[in-house]
């Protein structure tokens, strides 16, 4: 027995030492291995000279220093099986159970053995496993918070909430999680500071998973602030902003989702935009942030937009008649312009211009937003002065676009001089500003201006022929042809409508 055992000793010393040659990474574990397995050595010859100096085999010093000598044996071997099983068997299979494992089993194991040896030299276990219960009862009281640590670090090894390499938040501190021991763990913050938290806090507090979502990469939405003042219209700044964040790729900055921008807020006398982005490295956030910021000042520079500070201004006016007038007619003076741009209103003296001009009011818009819509009953003509808009139909329950139309167009007369509903929806296709003009005030125009209605007649043949043609599918001639024979009749059908005299 004695025989086999040394044997046993010196195969696995041959097995330590290939081990240390071959797992680099162990041989911290390996080379304590190795130093029981000299003790153990010294423990047995030890043994053998006290048995051969007469001491016989129950002898008290013999056996615990031979049982001394077995134990260290044992844990040797239990490492070195451990650096074969995790480092070499499990690796090959690409397993990677967590740390905290291998070390309880290794407890298990080394309590085993000790066990195993204890039964083997006669010692009575059932004694051993009686107190056991007191012992745990005392040690559970009195190593409860440890005790706590220990599972909180067991159950976050082992469901791998938390792994090393993610970034989490607790109670307002982020950090990357650079280890998780048993009894706590520790995040490194962007300042450089290493935050140890007991494992048993992490079980118990709310832990953000920063940048974390099932099936996509690990990168984090970042937030970047700005000002800009009302005169600038949001879709304007919106789109010169996504313009610059997704011309050329920033570093750290995902490209999927995309960079935008959003309104978020209107105070006092700005309204409050935020440009949003998915940061990839969340070490860097604040660079990132940085490099954002520098892309939106220079993007509202060269779109015209100066970035707004927060300020208050008291604007003192005196009201008076003449700053009245001034203004009003000042802002007359701006519809007349664009009325001069507008074809339908040429044929206008400039003083009958300007009596259309105090009528008009402006309605700004939106991309998306419907400015009339089909079905409706209509109250005004509009002109557009900025920006465009599309023209669909809806039927069977599908929209069809029809046309796009531009500053100096006009729309809305179908219904309006006809007396029919809406013949169609005008949505925004980009921000756009129109003049609005009323029934009554159009009516009085015509009436002074029959030319116009008849204008205004062809126009509207076209269109509505247009709309005929997109919803009966028709070619270019048999367009003309109907468009032709249409004029004629919407023109006697206008006259009666708004009470005109033929010529
Ligand atoms: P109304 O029917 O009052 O409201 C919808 C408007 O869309 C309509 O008047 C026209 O001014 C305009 N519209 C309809 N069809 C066309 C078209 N083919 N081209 C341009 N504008 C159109």
């Amino acid at each position: 027995m004695e025989g086999v055992l040394h044997w046993v000793i010196l195969g696995l010393l041959l097995v330590a030492l290939l081990l240390y040659g071959f797992i680099p990474s162990e041989r911290t574990r390996v080379r304590t291995a190795l130093l029981f397995f000299v003790f153990s050595i010294v423990g047995l010859i030890a043994a053998a000279m006290l048995l051969s100096a007469g001491a016989g085999p129950d002898h008290f010093g013999y056996r615990t220093i031979r049982w001394a000598a077995l134990l260290l044996c044992g844990i040797a071997i239990v490492n070195l099986a451990s650096v074969v099983l995790f480092d070499i068997l499990l690796k090959a299979l690409l397993l990677q159970p967590p740390r905290i494992l291998r070390d309880l089993l290794l407890a298990i194991a080394y309590i085993a053995i000790a066990l195993v040896l204890l039964s083997r030299n006669g010692f009575d276990l059932t004694g051993i496993v009686a107190t056991s219960a007191v012992i745990t009862a005392v040690i559970g009281f009195s190593l409860a918070d440890t005790l706590g640590n220990i599972m909180g670090g067991m159950a976050l090894q082992m469901e791998h909430t938390i792994e090393v390499g993610d970034w989490i938040n607790v109670d307002g501190m982020e950090g990357r999680v650079k280890e998780i021991r048993w009894r706590q763990t520790s995040i490194e913050t962007r300042n450089w500071d290493t935050i140890v938290i007991p494992n048993s806090v992490l079980m118990k507090t709310r832990v953000s998973l920063l940048g974390h979502r099932e099936g996509a990469p690990r990168q984090q939405r970042r937030w970047v602030y700005f000002n800009v003042d009302f005169r600038f219209a949001p879709t304007a700044v919106v789109s010169a902003v996504e313009a610059a964040l997704r011309a050329e790729p920033i570093p750290n900055v995902a490209s999927e989702p995309e960079p935008h921008c959003i309104l978020t807020d209107f105070k006092d006398s700005y309204a409050t935009y935020a440009a949003r982005y998915w940061a990839t490295d969340l070490a860097a956030t604040d660079p990132t942030d940085s490099v954002v910021r520098t892309r939106i000042y220079a993007a509202l520079r060269r779109a015209g937009i100066p970035p707004s500070i927060p300020a208050q201004s008291i604007f003192l006016t005196e009201q008076n008649e003449s700053r009245r007038e001034r203004k009003e007619s000042a802002e007359v003076e701006h519809r007349l312009r664009a009325l001069e741009d507008v074809e339908l209103f040429r044929k206008l003296t400039p003083e009958e211009r300007r009596e259309l001009a105090a009528r008009l009011t402006v309605a700004p818009f939106v991309p998306g937003e419907a400015l009339t819509k089909q079905g409706a009953v209509a109250h005004w003509l509009y002109i557009i002065v900025q920006g465009s808009a599309e023209v669909h139909i809806s039927m069977n329950g599908r929209s069809e676009k029809v046309a796009t139309l531009k500053a100096g167009d006009f729309f809305g007369e179908m219904a309006l001089m006809t007396g029919e509903p809406r013949r169609a929806t005008v949505v925004a296709a980009s921000d756009i500003v129109c003049y609005r003009l009323d029934k009554a005030a159009f009516q009085q125009t015509l009436a002074r201006r029959p030319e116009i209605a008849e204008d205004i007649s062809h126009v509207l043949a076209r269109r509505r022929v247009e709309l005929e043609a997109v919803r009966e599918g028709l070619n270019e001639e048999a367009l003309r042809r109907r468009a032709d024979h249409a004029q004629g009749a919407l023109l006697d059908k206008i006259r009666e409508f708004f009470g005109l005299d033929a010529e």
